[in-house]
């Protein structure tokens, strides 16, 4: 068996490090593609569709991808603490990359709108967590001007390394399918993953790994759309906790993904996003979060408006586990019923 040694021992070539540069990993990446026949019999029978399972990275989402990257870069440069702000996967990531390198970690996290999962991995691996009272975009600002002022690093998507790390699931759905995709779909947030594929795409292309490439097809949900409206939203909403941002950073990149690839960003609604959840974990035994299923949601709709022709590739991206947000699960699962503890009384239940 041959170890996997994590994304940059992996893709080393394609990616800003050298000898010096020290790799602090925790063998992220490798994450399964998985085909989905079920899925696909139901919501867009004419195509092959496979699903990037990125929950599998170490902690549950491809954030791992772009931190592992980010946190060495800032070990070689030798900062004292990373910073960032997030709606709860980044600061997952940053405070287990962070406390495997040994540094102090600090957090912005909007109070009462991150999943519970994501709020107890930064905690556990003890960065510090500020909740502030506001939302992703406004803690944004605040961090980058701490972080402006050189005594945090930035491990947003800002900082380029994070991106570059984010490159490599693209490369990765590449050699696992042995060509690209037609299409590839994404939930899109702070627009910075979508960018990260698009330029992983395009190096492979270029390093002759693939011969043409995919298009880019990114999913905002409703009340979170700043992109396809085409202004910031100032007090964005979604059940999906993880994309609730209304002014996001790569927002330009994300743009000239969909337009370089003849893809497109368009918006699904949270109801698209639970339904696409529900049968991601009912006919796949796929548990992602919500974010995540707003590609699948997006492959229903442009698949109903005869978007898909007959025999496409399509990838969606699972960004992040379904635990990281068990209160969406247990809120939109049925509840189990509870019994006396005797075989009459459970089998009467099963009987009912
Ligand atoms: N899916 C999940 C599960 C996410 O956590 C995020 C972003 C996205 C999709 C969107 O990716 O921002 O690159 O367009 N989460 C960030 C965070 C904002 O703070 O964890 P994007």
């Amino acid at each position: 068996m041959i170890l996997w040694r994590g994304i940059i021992e992996e893709f080393r070539k394609f990616l800003p490090v050298s000898e010096q540069t020290p790799v602090i990993s925790l063998s992220e990446g490798n994450t399964p593609l998985i085909r989905a026949d079920r899925l696909a019999k139901k919501i867009c029978p004419q195509v092959e569709l496979y699903l990037k399972v990125e929950g599998a990275n170490p902690t549950g989402s491809f954030k791992d991808r772009g931190m592992t990257l980010a946190v060495s870069k800032a070990m070689e440069k030798q900062v004292r603490a990373i910073m960032c702000a997030s709606t709860g996967n980044t600061s997952a990531a940053a405070a287990a990359y962070g406390a495997k390198a040994g540094l102090p970690v600090y957090v912005l996290v909007p109070a009462g709108k991150i999943a519970l999962g994501k709020l107890a991995q930064a905690m556990v691996h003890g960065a510090i967590v500020f909740q502030i009272e506001g939302n992703f975009d406004q803690a944004l600002r605040i961090v980058r001007e701490l972080c402006a002022e050189d005594e945090y690093e930035l491990v947003n998507s800002l900082n380029p390394f994070r991106l570059e790390g984010q490159k490599t699931a693209a490369m990765e759905v590449c050699d696992q399918l042995g060509t690209a995709p037609t299409f590839h779909f994404l939930p899109v947030g702070n627009a910075g993953n979508i960018s990260a594929y698009w330029k992983g795409y395009r190096e492979y292309h270029t390093a002759g790994q693939i011969h043409y490439l995919p298009k880019m097809m990114g999913f905002q949900a409703e009340g979170s759309a700043p992109i396809v409206h085409g202004h910031v939203i100032e007090n964005p909403q979604t059940v999906a906790t993880a994309i609730r941002i209304g002014n996001p950073a790569s927002w330009k990149l994300a743009l000239q993904a969909v337009d370089e690839s003849s893809g497109k960003i368009a918006i699904v609604t949270d109801e698209e996003i639970l339904s696409a959840y529900r049968a991601l974990a009912a006919e796949e035994g796929v548990f992602c979060e919500p974010a995540s299923a707003a590609s699948v949601a997006g492959v229903t709709k442009c698949s109903q408006a005869g978007l898909l022709p007959e025999g496409a590739t399509v990838v969606c991206t699972l960004t992040g586990h379904g635990l990281k947000d068990p209160d969406i699960a247990v809120e939109t699962s049925t509840r189990p019923r509870t019994v006396k503890a005797t075989r009459e009384d459970v089998l009467a239940l099963l009987r009912a």
